[in-house]
């Protein structure tokens, strides 16, 4: 038999399918908090969520909690959340103190961490100040992005970025503000949730209404030899689906303005409307759409930068993925990212954060970044009216993916795994290479 066929063979036995219990054994998520979380650089907040110093946020992953602290103007730490004497978590919540003191019985440290007081130091003689600080795990940044790693023998975040830094060197993302954040909770492992944003081949059923100036079938997937933890799909809009052909021009400029962009909202200014509708002689829609976009952008990035942008920059999503939970998207205007973890201690309920950083006019003063807004289980994305376009989408998105969830519960006992595709479900093949690394380490 040709190497080929038996290839073949072995796939239709599963032998690359995705084992369920990934997704809903107690077990697996124990290997994974272990072996994942307390291993990865996870990115824990904006720096710009934190100026000043004593500023701070608590981030929890998992049932592990930390907090995030500026300690200096060039300087943050991240320290244990959790009091030396009985344990008790000192914050709860972020916000900006003159030290750490904890509610329970009083001791308190000082926001670099070095230990302040303890109310009766007399009982306590076996205390040495010295050697009583708050535990540390590695902090670094990237992006205008806080990471932490509880691992003490991590590789430098640079390096577990792999090639990511050189990929956004022209688009730096520290350069942007937080203009949008909003956070939900899921019913579903966190991977099926973060694994709904890997692939552009759901577009077809999901988001039907997309396809009149999206190309989803056209989507670019890209992992490198050698890379584990970063991967990319690049979708083409402005353009009619494969699954749509003959789309006519006009009918992918009014489906692209009803459906597609949304830039209005997460750039403050507005959104494209009929009127600007006039392709010009010789243009595709792609490029009248892209040539508006541009004109939009000119007074946030400036007339330069923003005749420097390519359509491509301009018009599609270059969604970028780093293992394991961060999506930061490239654009030459509002940039989306996503970030997706357990919703504390349960495997079956994950947290998605949906973030814009926003570009803002050269030479003005950094916009306050937008506070972290919660829907509730029983809101809808649309909800948000800040997401403006995105909201109906990412309705569309949350109706799946809870119901992945429940159907995998039955499923697991007929079949060997999920069944993934050679190009399009790549991503999400690669994302499980790495984890399994990962697992088994
Ligand atoms: S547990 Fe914090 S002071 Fe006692
Ligand atoms: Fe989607």
């Amino acid at each position: 038999m040709p190497d080929a066929l038996r290839r073949e063979s072995a796939t239709d036995l599963g032998v690359e399918a995705i084992p369920m219990e990934r997704y809903l054994s107690r077990e697996f998520h124990e290997l994974e908090v272990e072996k994942v979380w307390r291993r990865v650089w996870q990115m824990a907040c904006r720096e710009e969520a934190i100026p000043n110093v004593g500023d701070h946020i608590v981030y929890d992953i998992v049932d592990d909690s930390f907090l995030i602290v500026r300690t200096g103007p060039n300087e943050i730490k991240a320290f244990v959340n959790a009091c030396l004497h009985r344990g008790r978590r000192l914050r709860t919540e972020g916000g900006c103190v003159p030290n750490f003191r904890c509610p329970f019985h009083g001791f308190t440290w000082n926001i670099d961490g070095t230990f302040a007081e303890n109310p009766s130091s007399w009982d306590f003689p076996q205390i040495n100040s010295e050697r009583f600080s708050l535990p540390q795990v590695k902090v670094d940044t990237w992006g205008g992005f806080v990471f932490i790693n509880m691992d003490r023998n991590a590789p430098p975040l640079e390096v577990f970025l792999e090639d990511l830094p050189d990929h956004f060197k022209h688009r730096p993302l520290e350069d942007r503000y937080t203009s949008i954040h909003i956070a939900k909770v899921i019913p579903a492992n966190w991977k099926v949730t973060a694994e709904a944003f890997l692939e552009s081949f759901h577009l077809v059923a999901t988001h039907p209404q997309l396809l009149g100036s999206t190309s989803d079938e056209s989507t670019e997937y890209s992992v490198w030899p050698g890379r584990r933890h970063i991967s990319r799909a690049i979708t083409v809009a402005g353009h009619s689906s494969p699954h749509m052909k003959g789309t006519d021009d006009d009918t992918i400029m009014s489906n692209y303005l009803l459906n597609r962009q949304y830039y209005g909202r997460a750039m403050e200014g507005r959104d494209l409307v009929a009127d600007d509708l006039a392709v010009g002689e010789g243009q595709t829609p792609r490029e009248f759409i892209a040539e508006q976009l541009r004109n939009q952008l000119k007074p946030l990035l400036g007339e330069e930068a923003a005749e420097a942008a390519t359509d491509c920059e301009i018009l599609d999503p270059i969604a970028y993925t780093v293992f394991p939970n961060f999506a930061p998207w490239m654009a030459a205007g509002p940039s989306l990212v996503y970030r997706f973890r357990p919703n504390g201690d349960d495997h079956e309920s994950s947290i998605i954060d949906v973030m814009f950083l926003s570009p803002y006019p050269p030479g003005t003063e950094r916009p306050r970044p937008a506070e972290v807004k919660w829907l509730r289980e029983d809101q809808e994305w649309t909800d948000a009216e800040e997401l403006g376009r995105l909201g109906p989408v990412l309705n569309q998105d949350a109706n799946n993916i809870p119901e992945v969830q429940r159907g995998m519960k039955t499923l697991q006992h007929f079949r060997r795994g999920l069944m993934m595709s050679r190009y399009q479900e790549s991503r999400i093949r690669h994302f499980h290479q790495t984890l399994m690394e990962y697992i088994k380490q």
